[in-house]
């Protein structure tokens, strides 16, 4: 075969002849409650569903080349945190490179339902990185990014950013009134180590620029084990999904994460946002939480601007973003 005979392979989508004995929707159901968010990799071992479009990507990398000379240089200045809803963060460091953490999307399998009223922004960044493969995290393929780091665990640096991904495991008891993680094993699979399913696997990543230590925690555990705390080490800057459901964490819990790592600023995340969410995601806001804290900030914008000098004279000042969110 000629190199010119590859065409595009266009698929009829009959997922029913993939898996007898199950009807379209039952499938669907199964595999997204097992998976949550997970069919289209399971639909992807007998049929080349999702495929990724990065090569359609827009730009090229010539950012990535001039700043990739500066790798390991320390510059200070601000550091720019955009939100972009539930998990989603861009972090700018002052030297100029971004990684976006996170990006969100509709379960593929519908078994889970509407979370999100538009598909995540096309918006450029240097690096694209999740925490797990949830749905509600990993929509990699939306940003237009030089570079995805899929549940990267170990060190990783370039210009001004050192990222260390912590591998842990996903909360795998509800707290809060929605038992979601029954759903794992009403369909035969475990949500808790150590022989959880493989989705409910987690990465936590401490972001250091620009003097700033930030740990996006993601849907982590909130009892992980010593040798995680030892790692992390001190922490600034502190994102926690909590909401007013106790969806991942409780308020208990994440008091006690505070109270553990003592950071200067904690950024809510996973709750309801009016911008990207729908009330079926069963999220409901953070303000109950945020208000019952001693100090806290009702930020009236989706981006946020710190230097080390501020934040370092900072203490457990939480800082909400409420319902703004990036769009673009
Ligand atoms: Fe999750
Ligand atoms: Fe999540």
């Amino acid at each position: 075969m000629d190199r010119k005979d590859l065409k595009p392979t266009i698929l009829n989508g009959e997922f029913d002849k993939l898996a007898p004995g199950l009807s379209r929707r039952t499938f669907f159901m199964a595999a997204g409650a097992a998976g949550v968010g997970g069919a289209a990799s399971l639909l992807s071992t007998t049929a080349a569903q999702a495929q990724s479009t990065d090569w359609t990507q827009p730009g090229n990398n010539n950012n990535v080349i001039e700043m990739q000379a500066t790798t390991g240089n320390a510059v200070a200045g601000a550091v720019k945190i955009e939100y972009y809803g539930h998990c989603a963060f861009k972090i700018t460091s002052p030297g100029g490179a971004t990684v976006l953490f996170d990006p969100w999307r509709d379960d593929p399998s519908g078994a889970w339902g509407l979370w999100f009223k538009n598909p995540f922004p096309e918006t450029q960044t240097d690096i694209c990185m999740s925490t797990h493969t949830h749905f509600d995290h990993d929509a990699i393929d939306r940003p237009v990014s030089t570079m995805v780091l899929d549940r990267m665990v170990g060190n990783y640096e370039f210009a001004d950013l050192r990222i260390t991904g912590f591998a842990d495991k996903h909360a795998c008891q509800a707290p809060g009134w929605y038992n979601w993680t029954n759903a794992l094993a009403e369909f035969g699979v475990n949500a808790c180590p150590p022989d959880n399913v493989s989705h409910m696997d987690m990465v936590t990543y401490l972001v250091e620029t620009g003097g700033i230590r930030i740990l996006i925690w993601g849907d982590n555990r909130h009892n992980p084990p010593e040798e995680f705390w030892a790692s992390i080490g001190a922490v600034d800057i502190l994102t926690l999904p909590v909401d007013g459901s106790m969806h991942i964490l409780s308020y208990d819990m994440g008091n006690d994460i505070v109270a553990r790592l003592k950071p200067k600023i904690i950024i809510p995340t996973h709750y309801l946002n009016e911008t990207v969410s729908y009330t079926l995601t069963t999220l409901q806001d953070a303000d109950e939480w945020v208000k019952s804290q001693s100090s806290y900030r009702m930020l009236d914008s989706a981006s946020l601007t710190l230097e080390a000098g501020e934040v370092a004279g900072m203490s457990n000042e939480f800082m909400y973003f409420g319902h703004n969110a990036h769009t673009a």
